[in-house]
């Protein structure tokens, strides 16, 4: 019988999801409050669009689907939990989906798992703000606790930051105030864990960001032994502690010490790690599709080195030349504006190696 996995989020990492669920002769349910005409929803099966907190529509799509999981960290976690009820195992688990959404609750987390993690501060109010702003050694990233992503909901302040001018215009929401970290690097790691809590490593990637927003990422990263085993140990320990079922994905910044400290965790497929539909043997997307369906992962390994370039809506004009270089392997994910800013999609090509700094997108 063909199985039918459920998405929850219509966005780019759905659509990809989606594809290769379909090359694996499943078929991929779309549920999103704009799931028709989006990235996911064209290239799906079938798709129910309607908010997450439409219980009916909920206990429908839950009956429709043999497993589930999500594109999108910030879906609300009572949406999975209502189609818990239906299903035996959510992927990702609930704890995972409330921790990722919450800046505080990740760190809070990775200190709890003796990971280390900037010095943070939670900020609830203009007094705290002060207090948090005097306590930082001196520049710092203040970010919003929730719905932050692509460099959104943060700014750079310094221990004389004007506080009351910041706490305006960070609008009075919950925040977190984190020192800055002098990073040489910035490290992504992947893994898929099944339900028996077995468990696949991705070869890990560098990022470089431009304007708070992945670039490029570049794979496998070129990283000392000891510091990728630090890298995995942290990311299987807070899957475990997570008891997650799918895909984690987990950001981090190595000081020039060689430290690795802990930014932030998805709980999905993440930007960094397409690279692997054409660089690996298994693509993140595929690894997800087979968890969401009860299907065996696959081991996880590079084919070489590779890179992966963001196209953002003001890169629109060089896609007709990426269509044209047989070197280079092009997605677009289908949006009807290319809004500057925007990830429209991405590029990967091989490299001779790790080290290659050529770039394609200008
Ligand atoms: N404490 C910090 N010290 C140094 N750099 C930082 C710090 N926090 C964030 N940055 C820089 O800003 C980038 C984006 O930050 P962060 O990952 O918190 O935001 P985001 O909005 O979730 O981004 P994305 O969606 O691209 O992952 C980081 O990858 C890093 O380059
Ligand atoms: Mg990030």
């Amino acid at each position: 019988m063909v199985k039918v996995i459920g998405i929850l989020g219509s966005g780019q990492l759905g659509r990809m999801i989606a594809l290769a669920a379909a090359e694996l002769g499943v078929r991929a349910h779309i549920f999103a409050p704009d799931a028709d005409h989006s990235p996911a929803g064209d290239v799906a099966y079938a798709t129910t669009t309607a908010a997450y907190d439409d219980e009916a529509a909920l206990d429908n799509f839950a009956a429709a689907i043999d497993g589930v999981t999500s594109e999108f960290e910030n879906v609300p976690s009572s949406a999975l939990a209502r189609i818990a009820r239906q299903l035996d195992k959510v992927n990702p688990s609930i704890a995972a989906l409330d921790t990722a959404q919450d800046r505080l609750s990740e760190k809070r987390m990775a200190q709890s798992l003796g990971i280390a993690t900037p010095a943070f501060w939670d900020v609830t109010s203009e007094a705290e703000l002060v207090a948090a702003l005097a306590a930082l050694p001196d520049e710092g990233f203040l970010k919003t606790r929730r719905d932050g992503y692509d460099g959104k909901g943060q700014m750079r302040v310094s221990n004389t930051s004007d506080s009351a001018a910041i706490w305006q215009e960070m609008g009075g929401k919950p925040l977190i105030l984190e020192s800055k970290i002098d990073f040489v690097a910035e490290a992504s790691f992947l893994i898929a864990r099944d339900a028996e809590g077995r468990v696949e490593h991705f070869p890990a990637t560098m990022n470089h960001h431009i304007n708070g927003i992945l670039a490029t990422s570049t794979a496998p990263a070129p990283l000392d032994a000891a510091i990728l085993q630090k890298g995995y140990d942290a990311i299987e320990n807070v899957a475990r502690h997570l008891d997650l079922c799918g895909i984690l994905a987990m950001e981090s910044f190595i000081a020039a010490d060689g430290t690795l400290i802990f930014n932030e965790i998805a709980p999905r497929p993440h930007n960094s790690f397409h690279w692997t539909i054409e660089g690996a043997t298994i693509s993140q997307f595929e690894q997800a599709a087979r968890l969401a369906a009860g299907l065996p992962m696959r081991p996880a390994m590079a084919r070489g080195a590779w890179r992966m370039e963001n196209l953002l809506g003001q890169h629109g004009d060089q896609i007709p030349g990426f269509y044209a270089d047989p070197a280079v392997h092009t997605h677009i994910y289908g949006k009807d504006a290319f809004r500057k800013g925007r990830k429209i999609g991405h590029i990967t090509y091989a490299l001779s190696d790790s080290s290659d700094k050529s770039n394609k997108v200008s």
